[in-house]
């Protein structure tokens, strides 16, 4: 594990595209590159405008030759210098990603693209297929992976702690668009619009977030499925504001998503809860140190009856098993 005493000796020289001033997700890439030193932001071409990502890039400490009017300048400025970005983060709106991720791998940039990361598979395989030739490393942001509790639960079903797993509850439902916000904001108004977003709003701005989750989790490939999708706010047609997936996994587990940014008075509600045969598993993003097993009875070390075990983060990273409920 990297923490800020055993960083690289020679951190990677990291660019930005998108994730200007004012956006919503810059900052959460500009903060985690900074965390641990494993990356120096060097260059950027972070927004439409190029005057204000001058002025941004130059109060964020960037030499104003590396605050760049657009991607295509920066990456052939950036490959002609020894000193050059090696990695790139992509935080533009959805239509952009495929064709920025293709120019950021044929200048041989290792890729950080944020979700969805394209419009279709195709595409996607067709990025995959360039990373894998040109040797260099895409990855998707879905950052909520990097909570010790996910990769807790996949060990713990890996090893059998459940048994074989029956059904997969997943939600991202947020209550933040129930009115038509996108009136007022335009980090909310280009995903409303197909061409920028693409085939979907809320399955792709979020309901891929608890998907993603729950398949690392458990491991289970879809073998079918089934959607129902509304525009709640009807503006939004054709795009959903809610939805509903069920899954039949292969190996015969069955799953639900529900993913919606009209759950009024909702924050993430981000929730992952796998029932295997024996016990189930559960995680919230609003508590994201915490996961709970819970059993209905008879596999309690030491009473035989149900019980609840909550796993919680301590300082020094490991996890503190308490019992609570009936035992
Ligand atoms: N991983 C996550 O949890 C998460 C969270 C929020 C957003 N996102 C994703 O991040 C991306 C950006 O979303 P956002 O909410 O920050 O958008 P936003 O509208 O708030 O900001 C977009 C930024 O990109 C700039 N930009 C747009 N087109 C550009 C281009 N061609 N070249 C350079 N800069 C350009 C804009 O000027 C702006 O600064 C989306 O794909 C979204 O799905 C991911």
């Amino acid at each position: 594990m990297f923490n800020e005493e055993r960083h690289l000796k020679h951190p990677i020289r990291w660019g930005l595209v998108g994730g200007g001033r004012g956006s919503e997700i810059g900052y959460a890439h500009r903060a985690a590159a900074a965390r641990d030193r494993l990356f120096t932001f060097v260059a950027g071409a972070m927004d439409v405008d190029p005057e204000r990502c001058r002025d941004f890039g130059v109060n964020l400490g960037l030499a104003p030759s590396r605050c760049y009017p657009d991607y295509k300048t920066m990456f052939s400025a950036e490959v002609r210098r020894d000193d050059g970005i090696q990695a790139v983060s992509i935080a533009t709106p959805n239509a952009t990603h495929y064709e920025i991720a293709k120019a950021a791998l044929e200048a041989n940039l290792h890729v950080i693209c944020e979700k969805p990361v394209t419009f279709n598979v195709s595409e996607a395989e067709e990025l995959k297929a360039l990373a894998e030739e040109k040797n260099r490393m895409f990855a998707v942001m879905y950052g909520y992976t990097g909570h010790q509790m996910i990769h807790q639960a996949r060990e713990m079903i890996k090893r059998g702690d459940i048994g074989d797993i029956r059904v997969v509850n997943m939600q991202f439902a947020h209550g933040f668009h129930n009115i038509e916000v996108e009136k007022h904001n335009p980090g909310a108004k280009w995903r409303m619009n197909p061409e920028v977003s693409g085939p979907s709003f809320i399955l792709g701005d979020c309901g891929t977030h608890a998907f993603y989750l729950a398949g690392l989790i458990t491991g289970l490939k879809v073998k079918s499925l089934m959607c129902s999708r509304q525009s709640f706010v009807a503006s939004r047609a054709p795009l959903e504001d809610n939805a509903h997936v069920v899954f039949n996994f292969e190996g015969g587990a069955v799953g639900t998503l529900w993913a919606s940014a009209i759950n009024a008075g909702s924050m993430h509600q981000q929730k992952i809860r796998i029932v295997g045969e024996k016990a189930s598993l559960e995680w919230w993003d609003e508590y994201p140190n915490q996961l709970r097993l819970r059993s209905s009875g008879g596999t309690c070390p030491d009473s035989g009856a149900g019980y609840e075990l909550s796993l919680q983060r301590e300082p020094g990273d490991r996890c503190k098993p308490y019992w609570r409920g009936s035992r």
